[in-house]
């Protein structure tokens, strides 16, 4: 076991971990923060992702050992309070979102994008989310929900 210090939505933490065990998994059980979701565990799908350090990351992928006293930014810490962020709400109006399993990682490329980008083109987008995969919607209300939240200026 090891003792690990990290930021998750900007509450401190300390855990004692396996050094190996996934971010992922110290998310959902030590932590309790079911919100990223596993899928298909080997980096391929981007349903577990999460912000480090502001980066968009696999948690799938990260063993808890790497993530000592970095900032991690989970889709239970996105909403303003108890109001969806500007970002929810474009997806929940535009349809971006049906059996939710991408969700909370599509919401995290989202923020992750407009923050560099804050009027993104289609192609960005495009490239911005091409590490979160869907198999409901077909993307395009996907695209349609971040077009909308640059609109509303949701990165500021
Ligand atoms: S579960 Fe992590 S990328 Fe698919
Ligand atoms: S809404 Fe079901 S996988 Fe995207």
């Amino acid at each position: 076991m090891t003792t690990i210090q990290l930021t998750v939505n900007g509450q401190s933490k300390i855990i004692e971990s396996p050094p190996m065990k996934r971010l992922l998994d110290v998310l959902r059980e030590d932590l309790h923060l079911p919100g990223a979701k596993e899928g298909c565990g080997e980096g391929e799908c981007g349903s577990c992702s999460v912000l480090m350090n502001g980066d968009l990351v696999n948690s799938c992928l990260i063993p808890i050992l790497q993530v000592e006293g970095a900032e991690i930014t989970t889709i239970e810490g996105v909403a303003i309070n108890e109001r969806l962020h500007p970002i929810q709400q474009c997806f929940l109006e535009n349809g971006g979102a049906q059996c939710g399993i991408c969700t909370p990682g599509m919401i995290l490329a989202t923020c992750h994008l407009l923050e560099k980008y804050p009027q993104p083109t289609l192609l960005q987008i495009q490239e911005g989310l091409s590490g979160n995969l869907c198999r409901c919607t077909g993307y395009i209300r996907i695209f349609n929900a971040v077009q909308a939240a640059a609109l509303v200026g949701a990165a500021e």
